[in-house]
Parts: C-alpha cells; sequence; structure tokens
C-alpha cells in the first residue's frame, strides 16, 4: 500500500481553480486504479501554515535533534518523509510558485529529516519516491525567451530533487489567458493528460 500526499496550493476554491479540475480528475483516477492506497490531502490554505518562526531556529534544530514528531513545523517535514508518491497542484504566480507553496517547502525541507549534510554537501533523504506536478499558466514558457523566466515548476523540480525525488513528471496546461484560445479544450487535453499518467502513477 503506497501513501500519497496531494499538496494543493491555491487560494481559488475546488469548484473555481482549473487547476483544481485538473488535479482532482488526477486523483479520482489514481483512487479507482489504486484503492487500498492512502491518500493525505493537503490544502495549504487550510493547513495553518505561518512563515518560518522568528527567533525560534535554534529551537527548531533541538527539536528535529530529539525527532519530535509532534512538532507543530515538523510534524509537516515527517508527514512529507512517509510518503511514496506527491502529487503538487497550484497555478504559477508572478513566475513562481504561490507563497504559501513556498512556505510549505520551508517546513519541509529540513536537515536530519528530508535531507542530510554530508563531507561532499547536502544530500537527499527521501528516496524511491516519486511526484507529479500538475501546474496550470496563462502564459506560454515553452521557448525562449520567456522559457527561462518560469520559476514555478522548474523550482519544484530542483527542490523535489534536492530532497532525492529525481523521478518528477510534470502536467501543465498552458496559455489559459490567451484571449484567442479554446480554454475548455487546453483544460480538456491537460485532464486527459493527467488521467493517463495517473493510470500508471
Ligand atoms: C496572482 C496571480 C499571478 C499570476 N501570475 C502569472 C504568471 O506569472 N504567469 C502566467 O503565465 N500566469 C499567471 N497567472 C495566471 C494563472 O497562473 C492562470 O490563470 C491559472 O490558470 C490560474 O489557475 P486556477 O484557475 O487554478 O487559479 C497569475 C494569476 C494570478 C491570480
Amino acid at each position: 500500500m503506497s501513501k500519497v500526499l496531494y499538496i494543493k496550493a491555491n487560494a481559488r476554491t475546488d469548484v473555481e481553480s482549473r487547476t483544481f479540475q485538473i488535479s482532482n480528475s488526477f486523483i479520482e483516477t489514481y483512487k479507482e486504479k489504486n484503492p487500498e492506497d492512502e491518500i493525505i490531502e493537503i490544502d495549504l490554505y487550510e493547513a495553518g501554515l505561518q512563515f518560518l518562526p522568528k527567533g525560534k531556529m535554534n529551537e527548531l534544530r533541538e527539536a528535529v535533534e530529539q525527532s519530535d514528531r509532534n512538532h507543530p513545523i515538523l510534524k509537516f517535514a515527517y508527514q512529507f518523509y512517509d510518503a511514496d508518491k506527491y502529487v503538487i497542484a497550484e497555478p504559477i504566480w508572478n513566475l513562481g510558485i504561490p507563497a504559501i507553496l513556498k512556505a510549505y517547502i520551508d517546513y519541509v525541507a529540513v536537515g536530519g529529516i528530508t535531507f542530510t549534510y554530508t563531507e561532499k554537501g547536502p544530500v537527499g533523504m527521501c528516496h524511491s519516491k516519486k511526484a507529479v506536478n500538475i501546474i496550470t499558466r496563462g502564459g506560454d514558457y515553452s521557448s525562449e525567451p520567456v522559457e527561462s523566466l518560469e520559476m514555478a515548476d522548474k523550482y519544484l523540480r530542483n527542490i523535489f530533487g534536492f530532497m532525492g525525488i529525481t523521478d518528477f513528471t510534470t502536467i501543465a496546461a498552458d496559455r489559459l489567458d490567451v484571449i484567442t484560445e479554446d480554454t475548455d479544450k487546453l483544460l480538456q487535453d491537460a485532464t486527459n493528460k493527467a488521467v493517463k499518467v495517473a493510470e500508471a502513477f
């Protein structure tokens, strides 16, 4: 039985969000294919995340040394470490990920839990795990000069890789805010891809 962490990062609700329309289809298909698996859904707007607290970083380090799995911040890192698979869903915002998702990454990328320091530098501790990132974007970042401006999917791919999760698939719906586009078709194409990926995930 696998544990799947479904990480949702958007101020829009399930009904409003085009990203969640795709990611929820992914999850539904995954559930049908893997009824015995555990899906843990975290809506980051409901999870009570803050920025890392000022003046408390030493306290946090001590809690890592004591392996305090109930610590209000570290519990997210342990939950992340315990998962086998990750499904992340977010829109691109201002060329990057929504700030709440960055706050979550700051909670889970913890030395001593999801990565460790060695004489050769930091090494990821999350082995044999895989991730799917479901992202929607108003624009199109498929070629230069704008390709290198995209720092949402790229950032997640890098930080997941940093924690040891290098099996990372992206499902993207692009050009959703280009007024001449058939948005319904773009969303349907991305949803079809999501269903296909979910069947084999
Ligand atoms: C605050 C904000 C910032 C955005 N920044 C970008 C951006 O930098 N690049 C882009 O292509 N689209 C940008 N968009 C458009 C969204 O990424 C796009 O409309 C997306 O499909 C919204 O997904 P949702 O329906 O799940 O909320 C932005 C939207 C918002 C609300």
